[in-house]
């Protein structure tokens, strides 16, 4: 059975082709538009989300398929007590692909041992989000013609953000590619993750200062401060405006900077930056369904 509940379960090859499928749907949306005919994808939500849930349900809609599916735990059996191995093989008599996210880390690797159909990790607490990474390999290799000897900078919450641990890994991947960790020292990348930036030889810095930095990206991923993750109201209080992105602080950087968050966004880039041509967010989000298009036609098996 194929799931993708880590990015590291994809060869670098399979990532690459789905960046190609994902370009050439975005070439040709009709060649694609029945592909997924009399499939059903069911979105398992028990977590807040817009853009994950939305866009895979797009993406099935737009391959010709339908969803089923529950946008939060309380209006699903998980309420009741049902462990998520019970819903796994539930959901797996009604429909042929999965889309979990859940707050305890693990979770959708559980529903892939219990499922008999693909599960798709749509984020799992502080841990993955690997279809977010698909989601930034697609935009940076379209922004920029590829993905090797890129800067990148990280910057915000780099401790509890999933997107930022499930990308780096990724990069992993890629040759040439330089890491700059900009967050408070309260929310530094995880040892396991710098363990990992180690083990593959990669370069990394850190630092407090994002204006020191700004000036040597090709991009920067800005991130959230994860207000649900946090133990302190004090302390997410007391961190959450630790950066904010501002035309000023923009004046320093490179005038081909590519500026993404995977969104949602709270105050940490001024809504000025929008209308800046090196804001690339929201074609992210575009590129998001895109490239969940590709992965549900990879895991279902289907050709265009
Ligand atoms: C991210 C997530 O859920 O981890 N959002 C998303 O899926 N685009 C980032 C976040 O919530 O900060």
């Amino acid at each position: 059975m194929n799931h993708l509940i880590d990015i590291m379960d994809l060869k670098k090859s399979e990532i690459e082709e789905l960046i190609n499928v994902a370009n050439d749907i975005i070439a040709n949306p009709q060649k694609y538009s029945e592909v997924c005919r009399g499939k059903k994808l069911a979105t398992l939500f028990f977590e807040p989300s817009t853009r994950t849930r939305l866009s895979f349900e797009a993406a099935m809609y737009e391959l010709g398929g339908n969803v089923i599916g529950f946008s939060e735990a309380q209006s699903s059996s998980a309420s009741k007590g049902e462990s998520v191995a019970d819903t796994a093989k539930v959901i797996s008599c009604y429909a042929d692909i999965i889309a979990m996210r859940h707050p305890k880390e693990g979770a959708p690797l559980v529903a892939a041992m219990n499922a008999s159909i693909p599960v798709i990790n749509a984020g799992d607490g502080g841990h993955n989000h690997p279809t977010q990474t698909l989601t930034d390999l697609l935009t940076i290799s379209r922004e920029k013609g590829g993905i090797d000897n890129i800067t990148i900078g990280f910057c915000g919450d780099l401790k509890f953000g999933r997107t930022v641990h499930s990308l780096i890994n990724a990069l992993m991947m890629y040759s040439g590619v330089k890491i700059v960790l900009i967050s408070p020292s309260e929310l530094k990348l995880p040892v396991y993750s710098k363990d990992v930036l180690d083990k593959n030889g990669i370069e990394y810095v850190e630092t407090t200062d994002l204006e020191a930095v700004l000036p040597d990206l090709d991009i920067l991923y800005m991130t959230r401060v994860q207000k649900e993750r946090f133990f302190s109201e004090e302390e997410y209080l007391r961190l959450k405006d630790s950066y904010v992105l501002t035309p000023e602080k923009l004046e320093c950087a490179k005038s081909d900077l590519s500026i993404l968050h995977p969104l949602p966004r709270v105050n940490e880039i001024s809504v000025k930056i929008d209308s800046d041509p090196r804001a690339c967010y929201f074609k992210q989000v575009l590129n998001g369904k895109y490239v969940r298009m590709a992965l549900i036609m990879k895991l279902l098996g289907v050709e265009a």
